[in-house]
């Protein structure tokens, strides 16, 4: 290990922002990292905008959040959702900026067959980013937009109305690749059909991707889009299309929850300082209804762990994965008996506390794989979303336990950032057919990749909360 330069990650981290930063057309935003990932993503972006602020660069924190906005749904049955990626290209004066911007933007506009932005959404976690921003002036410029995008979800992605949220796709999740989804990919593999859009993936040479997975990704979006165009079109009631997309995937899932539940609240906050008391309330009724029909129903007392569910009617998807350790960052999700147990689980090397935690699959499941794209290896949004709720369960339940495992997995997060670089992912450790001891330090995908930047907020808790 190479000693901690945290003024050096600090710069690091500056000049990773400032290189994949671009003014588009409509906006000026950080790109996750140049030539694999051009376009605004909605979640990146809220990465971004927090570490904007550790840096002291609150212009281009609001700027970030702001262009999330430029291509929300004005009109039809989607109004108001937030695309999960806004395409840097579809204006001619984008593509100077980006050399490889032209040949993403005619792939991605294809593979959505949409000129601006896609038509599927990523983890809502833009309320709680401008809440951060503690300017009223800001909250009350957003507020109007932000609460379409609730309202969207909790109008669209409530089919059964039993405040159990669903995702339509597996990118909806932000874990592209997660093993939740395996059961309903392997299905759409057995028809043996072939995705149309399969050479038009992202390139990415040094990520390891199950390619018959990514194969089973194009397929769900090709069935998904068929759904969509046909209710869009009047040919099919909305409930017939939910039944379908239901049928298709239909995932709901415990950080999908969690999220939600979080960033409602987050919404309520605002909307009280800001004087709109009954929207507020409402809000905040949506987030503890949600943290019910999420107990009751996706916590699986055997095993001690949160699974998912999906399909129709929904099963669970019973395979173990980082998702239940976001939970914990979402305020009173997870009651005190239950975060124990999940504690236990994150401490047990047989599972989650592999050499670098935390991996984004249990070592214990057949699909873990230290080094696979969110199939084991270790991402630093994850482990900056289990700090944060490591901490909150020490503070909510009055218990040292849940410091120590934060500590390690901070201490181990910033060595692997310093050592390796801003990478995109990172080994876990701990493959199941080889000596742990023998296996070294990897990163992967681009290496300047924008959300590692949260490596400074993690640092900024190891030395203040969890001194
Ligand atoms: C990949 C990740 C997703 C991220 C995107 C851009 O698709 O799985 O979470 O938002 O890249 O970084």
């Amino acid at each position: 290990m190479a000693s901690i330069d945290l003024a050096g990650l600090q710069d690091q981290a500056r000049r990773v922002l400032q290189a994949n930063r671009v003014t588009a057309a409509r906006g000026r935003y950080t790109r996750p990292a140049p030539h694999t990932y051009p376009h605004q993503w909605l979640w990146d972006s809220c990465f971004h905008a927090r570490v904007y602020l550790l840096l002291g660069d609150d212009q281009y924190a609001r700027d970030e959040l702001r262009a999330l906005f430029r291509e929300q749904v004005q009109s039809g049955v989607d109004a108001g959702r937030l695309p999960h990626m806004t395409f840097l290209g579809a204006d001619e004066a984008d593509l100077s900026q980006d050399p490889e911007a032209k040949a993403a933007y005619a792939r991605d506009a294809a593979l959505f067959a949409s000129p601006r932005a896609s038509n599927i959404t990523q983890p809502p976690i833009v309320a709680e980013t401008v809440y951060l921003i503690k300017d009223a002036t800001f909250w009350r410029e957003l507020w109007e937009p932000l609460c379409r995008y609730y309202d969207w979800w909790m109008r669209r992605r409530n089919p059964r109305a039993d405040h159990l949220y669903v995702q339509w796709h597996l990118w909806e999740g932000g874990a592209d690749a997660t093993p939740r989804g395996d059961e309903a990919c392997a299905r759409l593999l057995a028809s043996g059909r072939r995705a149309r859009a399969l050479e038009w993936q992202t390139v990415n040479p040094t990520a390891k991707k199950r390619q018959d997975m990514l194969a089973a990704r194009f397929l769900m979006l090709e069935d998904l889009q068929t759904v969509d165009a046909a209710e869009a079109q009047g040919e099919l009631s909305e409930a017939e299309a939910d039944r379908r997309r239901l049928a298709l995937w239909g995932h709901i899932a415990i950080d999908m929850q969690a999220y939600l539940m979080a960033n409602l609240n987050a919404l309520a906050q605002i909307g009280a300082a800001l004087g709109e008391t009954e929207s507020s309330r409402r809000y905040a009724a949506e987030a503890r209804a949600i943290a019910e029909a999420t107990n009751a129903t996706l916590w699986d007392e055997e095993a001690g762990f949160y699974f998912d569910r999906f399909g129709d009617p929904a099963r669970s998807a019973r395979v173990m994965t980082h998702a239940p350790f976001i939970a914990l960052y979402a305020g009173d999700i997870v009651p005190k008996e239950r975060a124990e147990r999940l504690l236990r689980h994150l401490l047990d090397p047989a599972r989650f506390w592999t050499r670098w935690p935390v991996p984004t699959t249990a070592r214990s499941e057949k699909a873990f794989d230290p080094d696979d794209y969110w199939r084991g290896s270790t991402w630093i949004n994850v482990n900056w979303f289990a700090v944060n709720g490591l901490i909150l369960a020490a503070r909510r339940f009055d218990d040292e336990r849940y410091l120590q495992p934060a500590r390690v997995i901070a201490r181990k997060t910033i060595e692997l950032v310093n050592d390796l670089g801003f990478r995109e992912f990172y080994r876990a450790g701990a493959p199941r057919s080889e000596d742990d001891a023998a296996a070294e330090p990897m990163g992967f995908g681009p290496r300047s990749f924008g959300w590692t930047g949260l490596v400074l907020d993690i640092a900024r808790i190891l030395d203040t909360e969890l001194r």
